[in-house]
């Protein structure tokens, strides 16, 4: 069956990488999570998607240029809608605090967010926080930065790890080859394109992102490992409704 992949919480009906969209990825039954993780300027992790906080907060400029406290004085919800005004940048070590607290039991997809940033020791400061404690969730690594996948599989040679890409198909090819590579994530449009090479891959496969119902269902079809959607609720109720 495949799994739902909650892609930065539930992107679709709450703002993407806060605590309330993580929340509702729980409650739904999501069988995974997807998140983004950078450095502050003061070396802490928080979860954010781009690389500036002007999409998705009322603040304006690059990540790195703020300390964790000043990123926490931005509206992180209200851009999204006047309800979520209290949501703000949560860090990842919050983020682990509400799985672990809501018993949260299935995959948490942690993306190191390297591949337009430099962020030198965010591999190293993600696997030193998930070593502080046992989790209820399994975890993964997954980065559109090649050397990033790496550094993981140099430092944690146990833990799943992907390789986020397009829809190139030579890419996905060469990918195909790297044996420590547990997944690929490529773009939904390759899957859609390229349905024999989807059977004949030896890669788990989790596509991003799925979010039409005709989309799912092709993946559903194809007995797709996982899929990342924004609308986990609705990709959840999908599939149950194609078992019947
Ligand atoms: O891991 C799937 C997806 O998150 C990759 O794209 O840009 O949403 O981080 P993006
Ligand atoms: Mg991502």
């Amino acid at each position: 069956m495949t799994k739902i992949i909650a892609h930065r919480g539930s992107k679709g009906t709450h703002p993407e990488n806060t605590l309330i969209a993580f929340r509702e990825a729980i409650e739904c039954g999501a069988d995974g999570i997807e998140l983004d993780v950078q450095f502050t300027k003061d070396g802490e992790l928080v979860v954010i998607h781009d690389n500036q906080v002007d999409r998705t907060t009322n603040g304006t400029g690059e990540i790195i240029s703020f300390t964790l406290r000043e990123l926490k004085m931005l509206d992180a919800g209200s851009w999204f809608s006047p309800e979520f005004k209290d949501e703000r940048i949560p860090t990842f070590s919050e983020v682990l605090e509400v799985l672990f607290q809501d018993n949260f039991k299935g995959l948490l997809n942690i993306e190191l967010k390297t591949d337009e940033k430099d962020y030198p020791g965010i591999e190293e400061a993600v696997s030193d926080l998930l070593h502080k404690r046992n989790w209820p969730f399994t975890y993964m690594y997954s980065s559109f930065n090649f050397d990033s996948v790496e550094r993981m599989h140099q430092l944690e040679p146990t833990i799943p790890l992907a390789y986020i890409m397009g829809d190139q198909p030579r890419k996905i090819r060469k990918a195909e080859k790297i044996s420590y590579l547990e997944g690929l994530h490529p773009k939904v449009t390759w899957v859609l394109k390229e349905q024999d090479n989807v059977k004949k891959s030896s890669k788990k496969l989790r596509p991003w992102t799925v979010n039409s119902e005709d989309d799912l269902a092709v993946c559903f079809e194809l007995g797709i490992e996982a899929v990342h959607t924004d609308y986990p609720r609705r990709a959840l109720a999908l599939r149950a409704k194609n078992k019947q």
